[in-house]
């Protein structure tokens, strides 16, 4: 049975690690774990896991979930994918292939992996491939590092590989749905995408295959480009890809660091000469999926570029978004006309020294911006202090800003208020609508009312804080709470509670988990929010919190009764039922006397 399946993979993989190969997780309480929520933007940490329920929950946005919920949520996948990710982690067999379990994705992903065996087997064995392993001898790589990127050869035919891959099986428009191929242009059928090509297969963070880049091999032509990349698929997507994410995931949360270089070949060169938290954004400017996607190992990004392409826009397109991201940004500086590979196969220990000296953002922007000028010319000082003004606006801290000002009027010899005026003008220009500001921008939260918030976080203490059971049950009645659900749950603690004149949290969610399972589940969600709200403060303060919120919640049921008495006494007394106004006048002033009573 697939639940059997699903039980096993969450007894083997815990949430607690899952998410932590994700964000970046602080210890909260005794078995609980906080981060600001990656599903909404926040600056205090309202997303809270928790090891012993095996649960997450963020009380800013209200998402929540366990190991599948948070994985599909996190990657954009269906319910089958996440299946499989998670069993392949476990290391569990998947019982039987639910064709729900084949969706369409997985089936594409099957076809990419086919596909880079079939290119590798290729490289490795084929005669035809023996230029191919000649070239990739003189540019010095070694057998190992063709194995571990399994690197191929697409060969300089028509249709090799959708052959290949029709007689294993595949389906011929599932081939061309997955990128390989392309619609002859005349007449029907299928042609190889990639032909005489050095293919790179590109992985997911979870390994799977999921396109591929392929340079050209033959001579340079007209109308050939030297790379191309798998089109937009299912799985796909250009603007989500880094190559090497999947092998230099780890590494990047340890360095705390991610390196981000622009060719496959500089990926490779790089983890080949040891440096291994590096990742190749493929040559174009970095984009906010991308920049995201580092940001889950690591804040700090440094780019590389050569020289000239420093000044290029794409790149400071790039560094542009990675600022935007709130990522602390630097630029590697290399030798002119050098791309990292190269400079690794020049001199390796060049490369480990030229990250170590990155430098920030605005050294690197005054240094190549002077690089160009001629600080004597009065039209060239003009230039640069418009570059550099319009760089330095973008700064948020003015303690920054007011530093490279200075330096910017020393290097200029201008008056230091005469930049900082064409600044004003600059932001001025800039300026953004005040909705624009940015903040919290938490998602409005499903409406509550303000007892319900209540009622949860007093029900939350009862399952955390058990010396407070007695005074709630005690004190507060269930019908004292207005929502059907909690009152539900409330009932069932009192009853287990009743049984067994304990209250013991785990065995109470065992047995409801069997009795009424979403119950169990909402308990569960409700004892970690009160982990969150509570874990630090003293006793005496839920205790107090208790108290005084039993008090309010009593005192709002009776509002609601004397509101809907109120509204009788009214109709009584227009239908001039004198027995009913009699009665609802007595019961009015009972119930008024209690609420006297509590206050
Ligand atoms: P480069 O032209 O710098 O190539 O492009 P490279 O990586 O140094 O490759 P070698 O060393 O000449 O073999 C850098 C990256 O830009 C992307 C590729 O990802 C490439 O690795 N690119 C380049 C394209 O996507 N298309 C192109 O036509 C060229
Ligand atoms: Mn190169």
């Amino acid at each position: 049975m697939a639940q059997d399946n699903i039980d096993e993979i969450k007894s083997k993989v815990d949430v607690v690690d899952l998410i932590q190969e994700f964000i970046q997780l602080k210890p909260a309480g005794t078995n609980n774990f906080k981060a600001n929520c990656p599903f909404h933007h926040e600056k205090t940490p309202s997303f809270m896991v928790s090891r012993d329920k095996q649960i997450w929950h963020c009380f800013g946005c209200g998402e929540g979930g366990d190991i599948f919920g948070f994985l599909m949520k996190m990657e954009g996948l269906e319910f089958p994918e996440a299946l499989r990710i998670l069993a392949k982690k476990a290391g569990v067999q998947l019982q039987y292939q639910d064709p729900a379990i084949s969706n369409q994705k997985t089936k594409l992903q099957d076809i990419c992996r086919a596909a880079a065996r079939f290119y590798h087997k290729v490289l490795v064995d084929h005669p035809k491939a023996k230029v191919v392993r000649d070239y990739l001898k003189g540019r010095q790589m070694k057998d190992m590092t063709i194995e571990t990127w399994q690197l191929g050869y697409a060969p300089e035919a028509w249709d090799t590989l959708n052959k290949y891959l029709v007689q294993k099986g595949y389906n011929e428009e599932d081939i061309f749905l997955a990128g390989l191929s392309l619609k002859k242009d005349r007449g029907v059928g299928y042609i190889d995408r990639f032909r005489n090509r050095l293919m790179f297969p590109i992985w997911d963070i979870h390994g799977n295959v999921i396109g591929f880049g392929g340079r050209w091999l033959g001579e340079d032509k007209e109308g050939v480009a030297k790379y191309i990349n798998s089109p937009q698929t299912l799985i796909y997507d250009k603007s989500r890809v880094l190559y090497g994410i999947d092998k230099a995931r780890q590494d990047i949360k340890k360095e705390k660091l991610a390196v981000v270089v622009e060719g496959y070949m500089d990926c490779i060169s790089s983890h080949e000469a040891g440096v291994t938290n590096v990742v190749a954004s493929s040559g174009t400017a970095l984009t906010p999926e991308q920049v995201r996607l580092l940001k889950r190992y690591s804040i700090n990004v440094a780019f590389a570029f050569d020289q000239d392409l420093a000044g290029d826009n794409a790149a400071k397109r790039g560094i542009e978004v990675a600022w935007q991201e709130e990522i602390s940004t630097k630029i590697i500086r290399l030798p002119q006309g050098k791309d990292p590979d190269e400079l690794i196969k020049k001199d390796p220990a060049q490369w480990p020294a030229a990250i170590a000296k990155a430098q920030s953002i605005m050294e690197f922007y005054f240094e190549s911006t002077l690089a160009k000028a001629d600080l004597d010319n009065v039209e060239d000082k003009k230039k640069v202090a418009k570059i550099l003004l319009n760089i330095i606006s973008k700064l948020a801290d003015p303690i920054e800003q007011t530093h490279y000002i200075q330096k910017l009027a020393g290097l200029l010899q201008v008056e230091e208020e005469i930049l900082r005026d064409k600044l004003g003008q600059i932001l001025n220009k800039q300026k953004k609508p005040v909705s624009e500001t940015k903040g919290d921008d938490k998602p409005a939260p499903k409406y509550q009312d303000r007892f319900a918030v209540l009622a949860e976080r007093i029900i939350g203490i009862a399952l955390t804080a058990p010396v407070n059971l007695t005074y709630i049950i005690d004190h507060l009645l269930p019908e004292e709470i207005m929502e059907d659900k909690l009152v539900r749950l409330y009932k069932n603690i009192i009853i287990h509670y009743t049984k067994k004149q304990v209250f013991d949290y785990k065995d109470f969610i065992k047995t409801m988990a069997v009795e009424d399972s979403d119950l169990a589940a909402y308990a569960e969600v409700l004892s970690l929010r009160s982990d969150h709200d509570f874990s630090e403060e003293e006793d005496e303060f839920i205790k107090q919190e208790v108290v005084g919120g039993v008090k309010d919640l009593k005192r709002h049921s009776i509002q609601v009764k004397l509101v809907a008495i109120q509204q009788k006494l009214s109709q009584s007394e227009k239908a001039n039922d004198k027995e009913a106004i009699d009665s609802y006048t007595q019961e009015f002033s009972k119930l008024s006397a209690e609420l006297n009573k509590i206050s």
